[in-house]
């Protein structure tokens, strides 16, 4: 294995995941754009401690698109959708970050392309085409049906017939975007191609789109059936177990090669996205053993019962299968989960954020979670999700969390003169940037004060982590620790003031919730009261026992 670079930024970043439709909107046609982000780098990270303090930013897919999935259908992969601005607003982009010290990544999504990508143009003109086998075809199956029983996840067969040639072509989301026939390895060429174009650029990495099923069963075998799953209750996608369209075991030398590619220019990351649990996880972390610049995403805790000892016996099993070189994160929400505070509720929330932010490795804020966002709601008649569009009045539409960031109180909210293309929600009157700011107890403030603490704090950065019994079980503790620096974290996970139990600790609070005036832990064992979903992080004295 190559030795990691010498200072991995990854390592130390907190990562901001922006929605770039809904950032903000520069040239008033309702649709957040490059020029707006540039607009508003000086909130992301202007070098001093009254900006939020971020130090990478992750942009969901800026390409040419039809926008059928909202960018999620790449039409061009090395061409700029001129909703988003130019090519020349993207290279001031990067460099304007960059002058920050922001880094900045890209969305890469290889499972698929738009059906108006050239490539899959070409690839439908005909069955002796050069391209067709960069998709993926099938004759129909037996009775002129569905090759074999796979399901997209936006609902209904994941096969669609293309008349004019006479075969089907898979698509595991929208019959608008075909999957790409990672088999072949001309597809696999120009998608690395891909990656170099935005490498040379100087990107810094990428965030990989529905790595899972980029490898499919050769035979194309059917799915097994779901026993737990019930029409008209369960989500149509959850039908089958994917055990042939997703988790092949090629996949990991595909995402190896992947980090190889990242591997050519120095101190590039890439972050999978996918869906797994602890051991799914360490298995995904073993892809890149030759260059070690990759890691999936953990999105473990946007689902995990709401309990200290869920939280802390997760926590535990994650770190313990992390390699020296294996780099954690965690994640709370993203443009495809309903947001954090609309899950948990605004004290929660606030709970997390502490939590987010006083663990080891990569953290990840979505953009809009930082001023405690809910979800909006969304009418009928405001729907842009085609999941939404496809399997409607289920929950399973994706645009409440996706709605305009909130600048100030005006109407458009900061964001847009003309009608935003999603509404802003009422919610955005009070929780909105200008109004934040000026309350010492906004999230913002919270979210603010945490990321400088932590980009300061060696100990929050590179520490060791090791949970600690505070003897109440509503309560995680837990220890961040180096050499000279420590910290010991408390979160009550309870609506009721827990009690815990301190062995001597000496030191001053430094962060929480709360504001906790000149409170500190002054050496005597003893009892300590935390209030209702209350959590404080204490900097020890040096020779503290704990
Ligand atoms: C990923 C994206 C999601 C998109 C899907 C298809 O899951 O996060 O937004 O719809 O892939 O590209």
């Amino acid at each position: 294995m190559e030795p990691p670079p010498k200072d991995p930024w990854y390592r130390r970043a907190t990562l901001y995941h922006l929605y770039p439709l809904s950032f903000a909107d520069s040239n008033g046609d309702g649709y957040g754009d490059i020029r707006g982000i540039i607009d508003h780098l000086d909130y992301l990270n202007n070098g001093n401690s009254d900006s939020l303090g971020i130090t990478a930013l992750w942009l969901s897919p800026i390409y040419l698109s039809p926008m059928a999935d909202w960018g999620y259908d790449v039409a061009d992969h090395t061409a700029i959708d001129p909703r988003f601005g130019t090519m020349a607003d993207f290279d001031e982009l990067l460099e304007k970050a960059h002058e920050r010290g922001v880094k900045l990544l890209l969305d890469f999504v290889p499972n698929h392309t738009s059906e108006l990508h050239k490539w899959f143009t070409q690839s439908r003109a005909s069955q002796d085409n050069p391209k067709r086998d960069w998709y993926i075809w099938a004759d129909p199956g037996k009775d002129g049906g569905y090759p074999n029983n796979w399901v997209s996840y936006f609902g209904g067969p994941a096969w669609s017939l293309d008349k004019k040639t006479g075969q089907y072509y898979l698509h595991t989301f929208l019959p608008q975007q075909p999957d790409l026939n990672w088999r072949n390895a001309d597809v696999r060429d120009a998608m690395f191609d891909v990656l170099r174009f935005w490498l040379n650029k100087g990107v810094d990495g990428f965030r990989t789109d529905a790595v899972m099923g980029l490898v499919k069963d050769d035979q194309l075998r059917d799915d097994a059936p779901n026993p737990n799953w019930r029409a008209g209750v369960n989500d149509p996608g959850d039908e089958f177990i994917r055990i042939h369209s997703s988790g092949q075991r090629e996949l990991s030398n595909v995402l190896g090669s992947f980090c190889d590619v990242l591997a050519e220019k120095e101190n590039k990351f890439l972050l999978s996205e996918a869906y797994l649990n602890v051991p799914g996880l360490h298995k995904m972390y073993g892809a890149c053993v030759r260059h070690p610049v990759h890691a999936p995403f953990n999105f473990n805790l946007i689902g995990l019962p709401w309990s200290a000892v869920a939280y802390r016996d997760f926590i535990d099993s994650y770190e313990a299968i992390l390699g020296p070189e294996d780099w954690p994160n965690y994640v709370l929400g993203n443009h495809d989960r309903h947001r954090l505070v609309s899950r948990l509720g605004p004290e929660r929330a606030r709970l997390m954020a502490v939590l987010e932010m006083t663990m080891r490795g990569l953290a990840v804020v979505y953009y809009g979670e930082e001023l405690g966002l809910p979800d909006t709601p969304i009418g009928p008649t405001e729907v842009r999700d085609p999941w939404e569009q496809r399997v409607t009045g289920r929950g399973y539409g994706r645009d409440p969390e996706r709605t305009p960031m909130p600048w100030n109180s005006e109407n458009g909210g900061g964001f847009t003169d003309a009608t935003p293309w999603l509404p802003m929600g009422s919610a955005s009157a009070s929780l909105n940037v200008e109004s934040e700011r000026r309350d010492p107890e906004s999230s913002l403030n919270l979210y603010q004060h945490l990321i400088h603490l932590r980009a300061e704090s060696p100990a929050l950065i590179e520490g060791d982590y090791r949970s600690v019994d505070l003897g109440n079980g509503y309560v995680y503790g837990y220890v961040r620790e180096t050499e000279r620096q420590k910290f010991l974290v408390m979160l009550n996970f309870d609506f009721n003031p827990a009690t815990v139990t301190l062995r001597g600790q000496v030191g001053k609070w430094v962060a929480g919730t709360h504001k906790v005036e000149g409170d500190g832990l002054s050496g005597v064992a003893g009892e300590l009261e935390l209030g209702s979903y209350e959590g404080r992080v204490y900097e020890l004295m040096q020779g503290d026992k704990s």
